[in-house]
């Protein structure tokens, strides 16, 4: 069973874990309108990442007698001004996420709801290699700051990334 209050914080994670979904694929928008296909692919991906995500908590709450509430969200920021500007964004969005991923430990430590704490652990360190794969690629984007053959070299290899479903649990 699941308390009235980790219930709702864990149907605002699942709605936050989609909301991403939506934020990458406006920013794979972004990249398309820009010809980086290779950027575009790489977000289209962690968009697909993010829906596992949600259903992750949503097949938590359901196998946990709860019930799922779908929430309504904002239109997501389509438009940017640079590369550099929807990675640094999307790190700041994934900060967020990781933020709330620890208030929601905090609650189910509070409740010792062992289950969802350890449901909760793989979020946690899945939001480290999160934080750290948006880091690198604004990094890289540092290094080849006015460098259009670098920022093409980068687009290509960013077109590389393939989707691998994370492991059920
Ligand atoms: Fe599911 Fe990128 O947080």
């Amino acid at each position: 069973m699941l308390s009235p209050t980790l219930q709702d914080a864990l149907n605002e994670q699942m709605k936050n874990e989609f909301f991403s979904a939506y934020l990458y694929m406006a920013m794979s928008g972004y990249f398309e309108s820009e010809d980086l296909p290779g950027f575009a692919s790489w977000m289209r991906i962690q968009a697909l990442e993010e829906m596992t995500h949600g259903e992750k908590f949503f097949h938590f709450i359901s196998d946990a007698a709860g019930r799922t509430d779908f929430r309504g969200f904002d239109a997501p920021r389509n438009d940017y001004s640079s590369p550099l500007e929807v990675l640094e964004y999307g790190l700041n969005h994934e900060k967020f996420v990781t933020e709330r991923i620890g208030n929601l430990m905090d609650i189910a430590k509070e409740e010792n709801n062992h289950a969802a704490q350890i449901m909760l652990q793989w979020f946690v360190t899945e939001q480290v290699e999160e934080e750290a794969s948006f880091s690198l690629i604004i990094r890289q984007l540092q290094r080849v700051e006015g460098d259009g053959r670098g920022l093409l070299m980068l687009d290509q290899e960013l077109g590389q990334r393939t989707f691998v479903p994370p492991a059920a649990g």
